[in-house]
């Protein structure tokens, strides 16, 4: 197939070419680095398929264009697909496929690295130590043996996060509308989300953006939780309420945060923005707290996960080729 790949960085480049070569190079790609979007959609023209990432636009005018230029599948690169309008694909006679589970741990890996340096001060320490200072004051830390962990979304990776933290002597509250029967096995409780929040010392989320979960932290839920707990979010940005958080974070109503995701990273992530000036006046005051620290969406980045993720898409280019199905379909009603 042709396949357009957009938001193309080396390593994607690389890991891709090596997951098609193992499959016998049956699929031709053309490697772009802008992101899909309106302006740059005519790009993918008389591709088979669009090969696309967590901030690819894939609206109802993107994907018009690229179904009226003979496009026939959506090859995410990615696990959630928020980002799709699956309603108008499927109108389109669009098929949309996505990397269902590449590494669970990654991502579960980078949450417990977020809260154990946001605990421990380690992103403070790093700074100090360089600069001959070894001071003590502002680092103190507490033990995870004893508190209780919140997991929101308790699916592939909520239960990575639930097992892990586990392993670390915590109680685990787990909310999740579908609980997994491991949770038992793990030894994890089921909570409401009322009880979740207002329990729990260290609040992680690990459901999917929806409508229902949009802004599901805000103020409201804020209000609910213990006065100085540990807020991660490595799962969307719009799970919370940004400006509810900057205000929690003034207050002490959070006491630590830590993000891997934010409501408006389309315009900030996976791009060296070093000698640009930032025009994003609330994510510029995150950066202002001391007990706030944020990645650029690199949860997934391992190579383990980055091999899986080529490897699943060069498979949902190949069965979609072969039976007009790609191995790994998002449906209408996902
Ligand atoms: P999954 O589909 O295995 O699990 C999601 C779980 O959330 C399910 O058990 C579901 O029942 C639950 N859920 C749905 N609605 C809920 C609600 N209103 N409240 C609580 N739980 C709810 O998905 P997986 O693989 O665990 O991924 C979770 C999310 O993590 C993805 O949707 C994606 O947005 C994000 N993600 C972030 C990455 C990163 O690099 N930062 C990488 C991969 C995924």
């Amino acid at each position: 197939m042709r396949v357009t790949v957009f938001s193309t960085k080396s390593y994607d480049r690389s890991f891709l070419d090596e997951a098609n070569a193992a499959a016998g190079s049956r699929h031709e790609m053309r490697y772009i680095e802008a992101r899909l979007t309106e302006e740059s959609v005519a790009l993918a023209a008389g591709a088979d398929a669009v090969c696309a990432f967590v901030n690819d636009v894939l609206s109802g005018p993107v994907l018009e264009t690229l179904a009226g230029d003979g496009t026939r599948l959506i090859a995410l690169r990615s696990a959630g697909f928020n980002h799709v309008d699956l309603a108008r694909a499927a109108e389109l006679g669009l098929s949309v496929a996505r990397v269902p589970a590449y590494s669970p741990d990654a991502v579960a890996e980078h949450t417990v690295a977020l809260i154990l340096s946001l605990n421990r001060k380690i992103h403070r320490a790093y700074a100090r130590v360089r600069e001959g200072n070894f001071a003590l004051e502002g680092l103190l830390g507490f033990d995870l043996c004893g508190r209780t962990a919140g997991i929101v979304g308790a699916g592939k990776i909520g239960l990575a996060v639930a097992r892990i933290l586990k392993g670390f002597g915590c109680r685990v509250l787990v909310h999740d509308p579908a609980p997994s029967p491991e949770l038992s096995v793990i030894g994890a409780e089921e909570a409401s989300l009322e009880e979740l929040l207002s329990q729990s010392d260290i609040v992680t989320l690990h459901c999917p953006l929806t409508p229902e979960t949009h802004h599901l932290i805000d103020c409201n839920a804020l209000a609910r939780m213990k006065r100085g707990v540990m807020l991660i979010n490595t799962g969307r940005g719009a799970l919370v309420d940004t400006v509810a958080l900057i205000d929690g974070l003034k207050s002490g109503a959070i006491g630590y945060l830590g993000l891997d995701v934010y409501e408006e990273e389309g315009d900030l992530f996976f791009e060296n923005l070093s000698d640009k000036v930032l025009q994003d006046d609330i994510f510029a005051r995150l950066l202002t707290f001391p007990n706030v620290l944020i990645t650029g969406h690199q949860a997934f980045f391992t190579a383990e996960a980055m091999a899986e993720i080529a490897r699943t898409t060069i498979e949902n280019l190949t069965t979609f080729e072969g039976t007009g199905v790609p191995a790994n379909p998002v449906e209408l009603s996902a």
